[in-house]
């Protein structure tokens, strides 16, 4: 159904005009007018605390942020969303990443289907099989339990299960590396095989299409390295021992030669990058164990009850959704950084580059009309903390453009260097407090009581900080299996919330269809498979020049 054009609705205009003055205010006269805004300005839900105080607005902006979602329909999406609806237009599916994590006893219906025994059948698979290899009792074709796992997939297939198990480093088996190689970059392979033996690794060959040329090259090379050691007479049992598959596609997995008791079926109605649930997080299972596994999906079904039920005030995703929007869409930020002060978390920005951007990443609504008067979605870049702030930071805080960051930390640290846990969090809360206070002229100045007048006044403008830039802060107490799991669902559902916001699809990604097809052709062209086609001069001469170098 087409929805009315997003800026003629009321709210949006209510919002725009509000926003006229908003522009206008600092955020250091919000906070000393109301000595409550951290407490107003703050929710707490599975696990997470969020606090959006230090963001440009007030009671009357959230006000106005929640009639917009109410004329958008946001919460009825949400419930079409929940309900197995085809909310997925253009791909004709359901979204219901949701179901992959939902307990055993609530049903999940899809076309009349209850899927949830489906979904738990699978689940049941990734015990039992992750608890005999983790147990040492599955064993390689020469009799050694494995030591090393290499996942191959690529976006969805790779960022989410690599992203999970480097977060939960902790709580890691000892015995198994995991290895992960997306890059059709042949270094990438290289240096994953080089530091493995093909007698005790397993490689799960992880694609929902069972299709991606990256991952079907590097299926093709891993299989080929591992046959040239395994005995030829029985080379199809050794495979058995060391391939395993996780698709939707069980027909291409057959004809790839794995063994049909080593697949891990998924669905079309998970997304790629809201994949890490499904099967698709069997490393994440060897690593961490099936119980640890099974209390990440534990913590993104308390955020999902919570997404389903809180009122818009107290509801984590609606706000971090709102705020956002209000960031884009009034105050003209193109772009967010994540800045996780916690290390084993360097991967957060990486996975949340593709939910948030593959999602919003749109220029036409979901009725398919251009998007002519109104940004969608933002960049989404950032690093870790503290290592952002020696890096890019100078820009966050004084160049031109306005960038709203999102801390995330943990409260109690996984080791025992107290001192450092109190520097990271002091930076942490520092940061956050600059980016809001930022440091007049007159602080300058008294900052450099002493020296010659025409030389402070030379430094003062260099020395300025506008301050008055938005931040959020999410807080847990330990970043465990549930706040992880929690943590990526409240990013998932405040990506749904935009998305309903902006009117557009969240949930397919044709833009990368363009560049897959004329690789494919250029390949056949570099590999002299096929006539030199005539591309731009640019795209030809680029080609010659890879050719003459070959
Ligand atoms: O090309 C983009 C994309 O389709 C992502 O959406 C997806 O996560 C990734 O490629 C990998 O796809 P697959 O799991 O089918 O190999």
């Amino acid at each position: 159904m087409r929805q009315p054009l997003l800026t003629s609705t009321t709210s949006y205009q209510s919002l725009r005009n509000h926003a006229a003055q908003a522009r206008e205010w600092q955020m250091r006269e919000l906070f000393a007018q109301d000595p409550q805004r951290f407490e107003r300005l703050s929710a707490e839900a599975a696990g997470l605390f969020l606090d959006y105080s230090k963001n440009r607005l007030d009671g009357r902006t959230l006000e106005l942020l929640k009639q917009l979602a109410a004329e958008r329909g946001v919460e009825r999406l949400r419930d079409a969303m929940f309900a197995g609806e085809k909310i997925n237009l253009t791909e004709n599916r359901a979204v219901l990443h949701t179901a992959l994590r939902a307990p055993r006893t609530r049903a999940f219906e899809l076309d009349g289907q209850n899927i949830t025994a489906d979904v738990h059948a699978v689940l049941d698979r990734i015990k039992t099989f992750s608890d005999s290899v983790r147990s040492g009792a599955w064993l390689g074709h020469t009799g050694k339990p494995i030591t090393d796992v290499v996942n191959i997939g690529i976006g969805g297939s790779d960022l989410g299960p690599k992203m999970v198990c480097l977060a939960l480093r902790q709580f890691a088996h000892p015995r198994l590396a995991m290895h992960f190689v997306s890059n059709v970059d042949g270094h990438d392979m290289d240096a994953a095989l080089s530091r493995v033996d093909p007698e005790t690794t397993l490689f799960i060959i992880a694609s929902k299409t069972f299709t991606t040329a990256e991952t079907m090259m590097n299926a093709n090379t891993a299989r080929a390295w591992f046959l040239q050691q395994a005995p030829a007479q029985s080379a199809e049992q050794a495979l058995a021992k060391h391939f395993v598959a996780v698709s939707t596609n069980v027909e291409a997995i057959k004809t790839f030669g794995i063994d049909p008791a080593n697949m891990f079926p998924f669905w079309d109605w998970v997304g790629g990058r809201y994949s890490v649930w499904s099967a698709i997080g069997l490393p994440v299972a060897l690593s961490v164990g099936f119980g640890y596994f099974n209390d990440l999906l534990a913590g993104a079904h308390a955020m999902d009850e919570h997404f389903r039920t809180a009122p818009i005030e107290q509801n984590l995703p609606m706000i971090m959704g709102l705020v956002g929007f209000w960031n884009r869409e009034f105050l003209r930020c193109a772009s967010v950084s994540i800045a996780p002060y916690h290390q084993d978390l360097n991967r957060f920005p990486a996975y949340l580059q593709q939910l948030d951007m593959e999602s919003n990443g749109k220029r036409v609504t979901r009725a398919g009309d251009t998007i002519t008067d109104y940004d969608t979605g933002p960049v989404i870049w950032g690093d870790v903390g503290t290592n952002g702030q020696h890096a890019y930071f100078q820009l966050l805080h004084q160049g031109t453009d306005v960038t709203p960051i999102d801390f995330i930390a943990a409260l109690r640290p996984a080791h025992e260097f107290h001192k450092h846990h109190a520097a990271l969090l002091a930076n942490c809360f520092a940061q956050s407090e600059a980016f809001m206070k930022g440091k007049t002229a007159d602080e300058v100045r008294q900052d450099l009581a002493g020296q010659p007048a025409d030389e402070i006044e030379r430094l003062v403008p260099h020395k300025t900080f506008p301050g008055n830039r938005p931040s959020n802060t999410i807080l847990m107490e330990y970043l465990t299996p549930a706040t992880l799991g929690a943590l990526i669902a409240l990013y998932e559902h405040k990506v749904f919330v935009q998305g309903a916001l902006w009117d557009v699809n969240s949930y397919d990604q044709w833009g990368v269809e363009l560049g897959k097809v004329l690789a494919k052709k250029i390949e056949a062209e570099l590999n002299g498979e096929a006539r030199p086609a005539q591309h731009d001069s640019s795209t030809n001469g680029l080609i010659a020049r890879a050719k003459a170098a070959v």
